[in-house]
């Protein structure tokens, strides 16, 4: 038989022992049934099962509860007995406590390496989600970001979109010339979203150093796979961050990762907890794009695996695409419940010892009616599967612990400290500052040459000796601005004014810089 992590017993009296075949591990995956049936634990003694098989992992811990898997269950804890009972049951002899090697990240850096990745790298059409932007700002959007590419802007952070977003909203009228309409209303709409997302901690997502998919994907000197769990649950509080940065995540790993075709087993497997949210109110384009990231990325040698209180959250066409299935226990209480009930059930290869729609009604907590890719691929006969007890401790780990492992960490050193290098935002306030001291010069020489003609006129009152006297007394009173008029300032300032061409160059340069101080 292939290597396969064991999931628990299935068959008569739970002793016919049921695997996940690794071979077929990058098939996908779904784990689903209603809360409190066992669907964290499941993905608990997968996440066991892939790491001791020299698998990485990358989960996201909603309720904080799988941090446990970096510490050893214990005998004496409360449901040590219940586990070995369970255990035995299901033919588990050699089932021990042992601890997991685990990578704690954080999108906020409190509970794990901080996570990070750029504006450029999510890219317009994910931001637009993230921003919950409707089609014209969207549009909006993807001129920004194209004009940053043309002028050379990187956008690291989101200081740099909303830099880059003040500037598009200035130079609205010879933009639109080019691109089409740019309303006012809709630059100032993406910006209110900007800083929406920023309130909620969006700010710290984006900057430098940004994740080396690399280092989601690292097997320790023992050989077992790394386990890297996000912590989510402050994140959940909101669910669009979280769906779309899981996302993001999901295509990087897509675009980055070479070919690998049908490896002996995966290279990194991907749980997605609280999938409903990818998909609540997703525009079709982007349900398309999941469907198509889901197919493709098989073949890069990285298994998704969704886990979400009931299939039907999950548009069909990727429901499809999941070949491995734990399914816990689904309720039956509304005539919509039946009717999700049923269509589960029909999505599963029979078994004639038991009706599969009963099953899901009937199973236990800790229990589900299984179907794995066998042979070819070809998915099992369903089963009535006791799923089997975690080796690691069931439930959080301890803050201390968690804090220890985390100093412990080499990636620490790596991710610590964000960079702030030199990007759109501060290019765009140099041109500015350039642009405003070429500004003031022209004003200064527009002062120098009212000045001179009221000197002149003065002058002839006076003495009646016309230029040397007004040079003479104008460089005494303005020298720097003087100075200026030949420095590289200027020419600078001079360029950028061309660039901003159609309005006066001052009253754009007092623009951008109002708007980024209102902005910060
Ligand atoms: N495989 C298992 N072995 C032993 N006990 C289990 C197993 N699965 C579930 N249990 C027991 O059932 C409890 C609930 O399971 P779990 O937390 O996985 O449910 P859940 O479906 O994730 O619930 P929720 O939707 O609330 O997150 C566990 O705390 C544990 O006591
Ligand atoms: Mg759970």
């Amino acid at each position: 038989m292939d290597e396969a992590i064991f999931v628990g017993g299935g068959g008569a009296q739970y002793a016919e022992k049921q695997y996940l075949s690794l071979k077929y591990a990058n098939r996908h995956g779904l784990i689903a049934g209603a809360t409190g049936t066992g669907k964290t634990v499941t993905l608990q003694i997968l996440a066991e099962g892939f790491s001791a098989a020299g698998v990485p992992v990358f989960l996201s811990d909603v309720k904080g509860d799988l941090s446990g898997l970096a510490a050893a269950g214990s005998a004496a804890a409360k449901l040590h007995a219940p586990f070995t009972e369970r255990a035995a049951k299901i033919g588990f002899d050699d089932y021990t406590y042992a601890a997991f090697p685990v990578t704690f990240w954080d999108l906020y850096g409190q509970q794990g390496h901080p996570v990070r990745t750029t504006v450029a790298e999510m890219g317009p059409l994910l931001i637009s989600r993230l921003l919950e932007l409707s089609e014209a700002q969207e549009g909006i959007l993807n001129i920004a970001f194209r004009l940053a590419d043309e002028q050379g802007l990187p956008l690291l952070d989101l200081k740099d979109l909303q830099a880059l977003l003040v500037w598009v909203g200035e130079n609205r009228a010879d933009l639109s010339l080019r691109y089409g309409n740019i309303s006012v209303q809709s630059v100032g709409a993406i910006q209110r979203r900007l800083l929406v997302l920023e309130n909620q901690g969006g700010a710290q997502l984006f900057g430098e150093p940004a994740l080396a998919l690399a280092d989601l994907m690292r097997t320790g000197a023992d050989g077992r796979g790394q386990i890297n769990i996000l912590a989510a649950d402050t994140l959940m509080a909101s669910p669009r961050l979280y769906a779309t940065f899981l996302l993001w995540l999901l295509s990087e790993l897509f675009e980055e990762l070479p070919e690998v075709g049908d490896p002996d087993k995966p290279r990194l497997v991907f749980f997605f907890d609280e999938a409903h949210l990818l998909f609540d109110d997703a525009p079709k384009a982007l349900v398309d794009k999941v469907e198509q990231v889901a197919r493709l990325i098989r073949s890069k040698g990285v298994g998704v695996y969704f886990v979400t209180q009931n299939p039907d959250d999950i548009p069909e066409d990727i429901l499809g695409q999941l070949g491995n299935r734990v399914q816990h226990a689904l309720r039956a209480f509304t005539a919509r419940d039946r009717k999700a009930l049923r269509m589960a059930a029909e999505t599963y290869r029979e078994n004639p010892d038991f009706d599969t729609e009963a099953a899901i009604r009937e199973v236990g907590v800790g229990e589900a009616v299984t179907s794995m890719l066998q042979k070819k691929g070809v998915p099992g006969v369903v089963q009535r599967t006791l799923i089997r007890p975690p080796s690691s401790q069931l439930g959080p780990l301890e803050a201390a612990a968690r804090a220890a492992l985390i100093a412990a960490s080499d990636l620490g050193a790596r991710y610590a400290q964000p960079v702030d290098r030199v990007s759109a935002y501060e290019m765009l306030k140099a041109r500015a500052d350039t642009a405003a001291q070429a500004a003031e010069a022209a004003e200064a020489r527009q002062d120098d040459v009212s000045a001179t003609e009221r000197e002149y006129s003065a002058g002839r009152r006076y003495s009646g000796t016309r230029v040397g006297r007004s040079t003479s007394q104008s460089k005494r009173t303005a020298p720097s601005r003087r100075a200026e008029d030949d420095s590289f300032g200027e020419a600078m300032g001079r360029m950028v004014m061309k660039e901003l061409s159609g309005t006066t160059g001052r009253r754009i340069v007092r623009g951008i810089l109002g708007g980024l101080f209102r902005a910060r």
